[in-house]
């Protein structure tokens, strides 16, 4: 982590990487987050879900080892678990505590269910857990965090499940449409704070687990839609000229200088339809809200 955040402070453009978001606390303030009135992002995909249960349940099967990459709170889990009857459940996380106690609840709730969390950076190759060696797989990447990659990357990341989930296995994900400025901009500033709280926590987090010592009173939330780009990208402000230290490394920032905290790529359908085609998937179905808000792709490897 140390040698990460780093490299990210001494770029020209600095950036940190956003999975050092997702501590205990920025889990929890996400979680605020998906409930806040303008982040229509997990209310329509969650309705989507929903409303497709039959479709997905027809298409995947029952039996499978359901792998969720970023499980977080394991909700829109529940509306898989409950059309697909998997055998196992496989939630993978940054976050132990988080995760340790969602995997608990899935639990509680579906006792024929074996549930295997795994504590993992999904960004780089992991392994499964030993037992569901032999099941089918069906892949769960909800959220729009196929958005946080760079469109290439998010290709990688694609080949990289597909070899998880091995031909004939399923990807179900979860992909944020292009749409009118206005509702993103809503999505990504509320008034209340809590998307600057949950941004910052980013630098918490560092000064937690580097010994760092940002003020995180000196920064600033911004959230840009680059339409050109066709993301939203998300950034901390420096309020002041200023120096951090960070696992002793002197960092200095510029009054109104970024640091660029995430992007989130907003895909038209059949743009996002040509990376996973591009990416050993056929692209089986494309299931949208009535508002074209949000679209959940069920992918099959081939
Ligand atoms: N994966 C989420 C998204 O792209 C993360 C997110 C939501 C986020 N709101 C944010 C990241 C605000 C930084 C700041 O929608």
């Amino acid at each position: 982590m140390a040698a990460e955040v780093l490299r990210g402070l001494s770029l020209p453009a600095k950036s940190i990487p956003p999975k050092y978001f997702y501590d205990a606390q920025g889990s929890r303030l996400f979680d605020v987050i998906t409930k806040l009135p303008g982040y229509y992002l997990t209310r329509v995909e969650t309705e989507i879900l929903r409303d497709n249960q039959e479709l997905i349940a027809r298409r995947v099967g029952a039996g499978t080892c359901l792998v969720e990459y970023g499980s977080g709170s394991s909700v829109k889990s529940r509306l898989l678990i409950d059309a697909c009857l998997p055998a196992a459940y496989v939630p993978v996380d940054i976050s132990r505590e988080h995760l340790e106690h969602s995997a608990r609840a899935i639990f509680d709730r579906y006792p024929g269910l074996a549930v295997y969390p795994t504590c993992a950076d999904y960004t780089s190759p992991f392994e499964l857990p030993l037992p569901v060696a032999g099941l089918p797989r069906l892949a769960f990447f909800p959220g729009s965090s196929i958005g946080n990659f760079e469109p290439n990357a998010a290709g990688d990341f694609l080949r990289g499940v597909a070899q998880v989930v091995d031909a004939g296995g399923w990807l179900v994900v979860g992909v944020d449409a292009k749409k009118d400025r206005d509702v993103l901009d809503r999505a990504y500033t509320d008034m209340g704070g809590i998307t600057e709280q949950f941004n910052k926590n980013l630098l918490a987090n560092i000064n937690n687990a580097l010994g760092a010592d940002f003020d995180l009173t000196g920064f600033r939330h911004l959230a840009v839609y680059n339409e050109g780009a066709g993301r939203i990208e998300m950034y901390l402000v420096s309020a002041c000229e200023q120096r951090v230290s960070v696992a002793g490394t002197e960092v200095a920032f510029a009054k109104g200088e970024r640091l660029h905290t995430e992007n989130s790529y907003k895909y038209a359908p059949e743009e996002f339809g040509a990376i996973a085609e591009q990416s050993g998937f056929e692209c089986v179905d494309v299931l949208l809200d009535d508002r074209a808000y949000f679209m959940v792709f069920l992918l099959r490897v081939r």
